[in-house]
C-alpha cells in the first residue's frame, strides 16, 4: 500500500509510466488540476462506473439511471443556490499574489504542528467556519503566523469568498450585456436530477422511496487544487438521489451511510481505512451530512458525501420554475389511517467522486515488493493488485515462443475469449519480463502457452497477487477467468 508520501510520488510516476493517468495537455506543459486517463485508466474508471451502476441500477429495482446534460438553464444554479452560496472563504498572499482556501491554508500549517497543537488548531478553525467567521479566521493565520509557502511571508489580504463555478457563454448571439448568454460548467451532477424529478417519477411510474441515479463530469474552479487526482478542476461524479416521506429523512440517512461504507468494502477497501465524519458546518441545503473518509497515502480525506437534503431543491425548483414539483402519496399513514397526501418529498443523497475512488483503489493497489531467491539473491517487482473484477485487462495471452505454431494457439484462445473479458496478446521478451510487466499493469491472470500445450492441451497459468502457477487445460481457461471476476 503507497501509505507513505515518497511512495505516492512513485505512484504518481506509476501512473503515467503504464498508461493509467497523464496530465492533460502535457506537451504544452499542463494545466493545473486538469488530468487524462490513459488506456488502461480509461478501462479502470469505466469498470468502477459500471461497478456502481450496476449496483445502484440493478440490485436496487427502486432506483433508475439517466443521463443528464452538463449545460442546464442558468437559473438552475440561482434556484440550487450555487450563484450565490458555492463560494469558499479564500485568502491572498500580497507579496507573492497566491491565493489560498483557508482551511487548506490553516490544514497545511497545522501539519507542521505536534498532534495536540495541531487538533485545537482545527478545532478553532472548524469553529470559525462553522460561524462564517472571516475576522475570527484572518485573526487565527496572523496569531499563527501562518506563511505562504512562496513568500514565505505573512503579508495576507481579508478573507473573502470566491465562487467555484465556471461559466462560459451559450449560443452565438451578440449582448450588450454579457449575463445574457451566460451558463455555468455543473459544478454537481445532482441538479440534472432534480429538475427531472417529475419527469423521471411520472414515466417511470415510480413509487416513494425511490432513486434516481446518474454519473458524468463536474466542474470547479478549485483555487488550491492538489494531491493529483483527489482535488481537480474537471472530475467526474457518481451521485445518487433517494426521494423518501418528509421526517423519515434520519432513518434513510443511516441506512444509506451504513450501505456505501459496505459497498466500498466489496471492492476490497479494508474497513479500517474508512470512516465516517460528520460535517461541523452543513452546506446551504443539508439537515445533515457526513463524509465517508479514506486513509489516502497524505491522510485521512473524504471520498463519499451523505446528504440528507431535505425538500430544498425540489422546493426551489418549484418556486423559480413556478410548476408544481410535489408526489401524491395514496400509502396510508398509520397514525391517521388515510393517504399520505400530496408532498414535496425530502432527499438523501450519496455522492462520490469517480476519480476519488480510483486513487483509493490505486494506491491501495500498488505495492513494491522484495523477496530472496532460492540462490539468496533479491528479486523485486511492482505490482497493482487491482481487484480482479474491476481491473482493465483481465487475462494476459502469452506464447512462450514466436514459433512452432504456438501464436497460433494464443490466437485461438484470444478468440474465444475477448467477446467476454479483456485480454491482452504479447509475444515479444523472455516470459519473466513480460510477467513482470502484467503485474505492474493490474492484469490478475497470465497464460503462457509452450511446447506441452501442442501435446497435451494444457497450458501455465499465473495469478498475479501469489505468482503462483499451475497446469490447466486450455479448455477451461476461459470459465476459470469468469468465475473469478465475477
Ligand atoms: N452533490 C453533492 C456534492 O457535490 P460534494 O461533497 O461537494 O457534494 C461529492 O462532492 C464528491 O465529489 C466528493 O465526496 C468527492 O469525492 C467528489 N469531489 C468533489 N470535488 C472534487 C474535486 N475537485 N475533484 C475530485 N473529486 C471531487
Amino acid at each position: 500500500m503507497a501509505n507513505e508520501a515518497n511512495n505516492f510520488q512513485e505512484l504518481i510516476s506509476h501512473c503515467k509510466e503504464y498508461g493509467y493517468i497523464f496530465q492533460s495537455s502535457e506537451i504544452y506543459d499542463g494545466l493545473a488540476a486538469v488530468y487524462d486517463y490513459g488506456q488502461n485508466g480509461a478501462q479502470l474508471k469505466k469498470n468502477i462506473r459500471d461497478y456502481w451502476w450496476k449496483s445502484m441500477t440493478q440490485l436496487h429495482d427502486n432506483i433508475v439511471g439517466i443521463d443528464a446534460a452538463i449545460f442546464m438553464h442558468p437559473t438552475t444554479w440561482k434556484a440550487s443556490g450555487h450563484v450565490d452560496n458555492f463560494s469558499d472563504p479564500m485568502i491572498d498572499n500580497k507579496d507573492s499574489n497566491k491565493r489560498y482556501r483557508v482551511d487548506h491554508l490553516i490544514e497545511g500549517f497545522a501539519e507542521t504542528l505536534p498532534e495536540n497543537d495541531a487538533k485545537r488548531l482545527l478545532e478553532d478553525m472548524d469553529a470559525l467556519l462553522a460561524k462564517d467567521d472571516y475576522a475570527g479566521l484572518k485573526e487565527l493565520i496572523d496569531d499563527n503566523k501562518i506563511k505562504c509557502a512562496i513568500s514565505k511571508t505573512s503579508n495576507w489580504t481579508d478573507v473573502r469568498q470566491f465562487n467555484l463555478m465556471f461559466s462560459t457563454e451559450f449560443g452565438a448571439v451578440a449582448s450588450d450585456n454579457p449575463d445574457d448568454n451566460k451558463v455555468y460548467l455543473r459544478p454537481e451532477t445532482a441538479q440534472g436530477i432534480f429538475v427531472n424529478f417529475l419527469n423521471v417519477q411520472k414515466t417511470g411510474r415510480m413509487k416513494i422511496p425511490f432513486g434516481i441515479a446518474q454519473t458524468g463530469k463536474a466542474f470547479r474552479n478549485e483555487i488550491v487544487a492538489r494531491q493529483f487526482i483527489f482535488r481537480m478542476r474537471e472530475f467526474e461524479q457518481m451521485e445518487m438521489q433517494f426521494f423518501i416521506r418528509p421526517g423519515s429523512q434520519m432513518e434513510w440517512y443511516k441506512f444509506w451511510s451504513e450501505e456505501r461504507k459496505k459497498w466500498h468494502q466489496s471492492l476490497g477497501i479494508p474497513a479500517e481505512k474508512l470512516r465516517f465524519h460528520d460535517h461541523v458546518k452543513l452546506a446551504h441545503y443539508a439537515d445533515a451530512a457526513m463524509d465517508i473518509e479514506f486513509e489516502f497515502p497524505f491522510g485521512w480525506k473524504e471520498l463519499e458525501g451523505i446528504h440528507s437534503r431535505t425538500d430544498f431543491d425540489l422546493k426551489q425548483h418549484q418556486e423559480y420554475s413556478k410548476k408544481k414539483i410535489q408526489y401524491f402519496d395514496n400509502d396510508l399513514d398509520p397514525d391517521t389511517n388515510k393517504p399520505y397526501g400530496n408532498y414535496t418529498p425530502y432527499v438523501v443523497e450519496t455522492s462520490v467522486g469517480l476519480d476519488r475512488l480510483f486513487l483509493t483503489i490505486i494506491s491501495l493497489a500498488y505495492n513494491e515488493e522484495k523477496w530472496l531467491k532460492e540462490d539468496g539473491t533479491e528479486d523485486s517487482r511492482v505490482v497493482l493488485k487491482i481487484p480482479a473484477k474491476i481491473a482493465p485487462t483481465k487475462l494476459a495471452i502469452l506464447p512462450l515462443l514466436k514459433k512452432d505454431g504456438l501464436p497460433e494457439i494464443a490466437k485461438e484462445l484470444m478468440d474465444e475469449c475477448k467477446s467476454s473479458f479483456m485480454c491482452f496478446y504479447e509475444e515479444k521478451d523472455a516470459i519473466g519480463k513480460r510477467y513482470r510487466r502484467m503485474d505492474a499493469i493490474g492484469t490478475p491472470f497470465c497464460v503462457t502457452i509452450d511446447h506441452q500445450t501442442k501435446e497435451d492441451n494444457t497450458v501455465t497459468i499465473r495469478y498475479r497477487d501469489t505468482m503462483v502457477q499451475e497446469r490447466i487445460a486450455l479448455s477451461e481457461v476461459k470459465n476459470l477467468v469468469l468465475q473469478k471476476i465475477n
